[in-house]
């Protein structure tokens, strides 16, 4: 009975001690199943995503530790992939496969395509970190305040855009990918500089944009001034990047460092896409390189920038009509006027 006893005790001491460690493991940040990003399911293409989706190691374990990251990535590589169909929709690339955190055929390849989205992508992260900073559980603060005297008002700077905190959190996550073995390869080297373009591009934008100020206090002299940096659009960045995109240079590797090789300019500035690689014509489909064909891309005969000619790869268009709903307004009497619900038809071009 004696004997029993004591390894009862034991085994209920055992007992205790695992306890123990599975509670202290919850409380210093290892319970990860528990953690605010794997609680909310977040949804891609219809499709739930979660940090384990993520196939990079690095990636994964930034995501399973940083508040709100996943909600950021998501919320970029949707941003990023809209404004890109916004400027490239009649060009005869319309961003057709773009996709970074999920698998691509386009990125498997070092061309335009691929520098253009792998930019847009970690400038859009470094502005949904901004816009989102204090919002979604983001753990970050107001950006810099600067003061400056102008014509004897004081200006200052309130809570401003963090800027700098969006730009570290892009960088962290897009680079964290290429950096994760000693040897940085052509391929990394290839998509750290254009990860790199997307951020300085999202900066230069940024830092054009004038701040919104508003006068302080009850005199109407507007003596003192409260300014704050905001945010520009996203389609500013992305105008500036498909710039950027037709003007990608083909540069070859030597000794870890980009060699500009059919380029415009002769040297690879912080604003300068690169790729090894030429791009597909696009004209013709192959599903591999992710390229789908132009037949059934719109375009406009009468439009030089949606020439169907170039849109179609000369194989020609049809034309149809369409009828879309919309408002119908007419003048009523001196300075009334009244609008209705109508239809009107349309016509469109599309290539055969
Ligand atoms: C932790 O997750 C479990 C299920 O995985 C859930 O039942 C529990 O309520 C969660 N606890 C907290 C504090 O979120
Ligand atoms: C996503 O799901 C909703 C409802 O389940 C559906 O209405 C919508 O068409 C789906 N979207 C896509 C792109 O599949
Ligand atoms: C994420 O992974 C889950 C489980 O493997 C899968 O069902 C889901 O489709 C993936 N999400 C996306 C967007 O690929
Ligand atoms: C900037 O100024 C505002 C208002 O004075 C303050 O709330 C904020 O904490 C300051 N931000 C920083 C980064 O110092
Ligand atoms: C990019 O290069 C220009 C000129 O060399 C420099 O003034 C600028 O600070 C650089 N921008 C970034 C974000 O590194
Ligand atoms: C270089 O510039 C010429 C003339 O401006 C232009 O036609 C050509 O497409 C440019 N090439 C590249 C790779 O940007
Ligand atoms: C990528 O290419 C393969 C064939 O190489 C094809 O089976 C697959 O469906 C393609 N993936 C996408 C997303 O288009
Ligand atoms: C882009 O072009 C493809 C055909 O190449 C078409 O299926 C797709 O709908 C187009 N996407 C957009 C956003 O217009």
């Amino acid at each position: 009975m004696k004997i029993f006893s004591r390894h009862y005790c034991n085994y209920v001491s055992v007992l205790i001690l695992f306890y123990c460690i599975i509670l202290s493991l919850n409380k210093t940040g290892f319970g990860l199943a528990n953690s605010s990003n794997t609680a909310t399911p977040v949804y891609l293409n219809n499709q739930t995503f979660t940090c384990h989706n993520l196939t990079n190691a690095n990636q994964r374990i930034m995501c399973f530790t940083t508040p709100g990251l996943l909600k950021a990535i998501v919320d970029a590589e949707q941003l990023a992939r809209k404004e890109c169909s916004n400027q490239l929709e009649y060009e005869r690339w319309n961003c057709s496969g773009f996709a970074v955190i999920t698998p691509s055929n386009v990125t498997k390849y070092a061309t335009a395509e691929t520098a253009a989205i792998h930019s847009l992508m970690s400038a859009a992260l470094a502005h949904v970190v901004t816009r989102d900073c204090r919002f979604n559980g983001m753990q970050c603060e107001c950006g810099k305040n600067t003061t400056i005297s102008s014509a004897g008002n004081q200006v200052m700077y309130g809570c401003s855009s963090n800027w700098e905190f969006g730009m570290e959190m892009s960088a962290k996550f897009m680079d964290g990918k290429e950096k994760h073995g000693v040897v940085i390869g052509d391929r990394q080297l290839i998509n750290l500089q254009n990860n790199q373009v997307g951020r300085t591009v999202f900066l230069d934008v940024n830092h054009k944009k004038e701040p919104t100020c508003k006068c302080v206090g009850v005199s109407a002299s507007c003596s003192a001034k409260t300014c704050q940096r905001g945010l520009e659009a996203f389609s500013v960045v992305a105008a500036s990047i498909k710039d950027k995109y037709k003007k990608s240079c083909k540069v070859s590797v030597k000794a870890s460092a980009l060699q500009p090789h059919q380029c415009n300019s002769s040297s690879i500035s912080n604003t300068t896409l690169v790729h090894t690689l030429s791009s597909p014509d696009y004209c013709h489909k192959d599903i591999s390189k992710g390229s789908f064909g132009v037949q059934g891309r719109l375009c406009d005969p009468a439009v030089a920038s949606k020439s169907c000619e170039t849109i179609c790869c000369g194989r020609g268009h049809i034309e149809f009509t369409k009828d879309v709903e919309g408002k119908c307004c007419k003048q009523v009497g001196c300075c009334g006027v009244q609008c209705n619900d109508c239809k009107r038809t349309l016509t469109f071009y599309a290539c055969r």
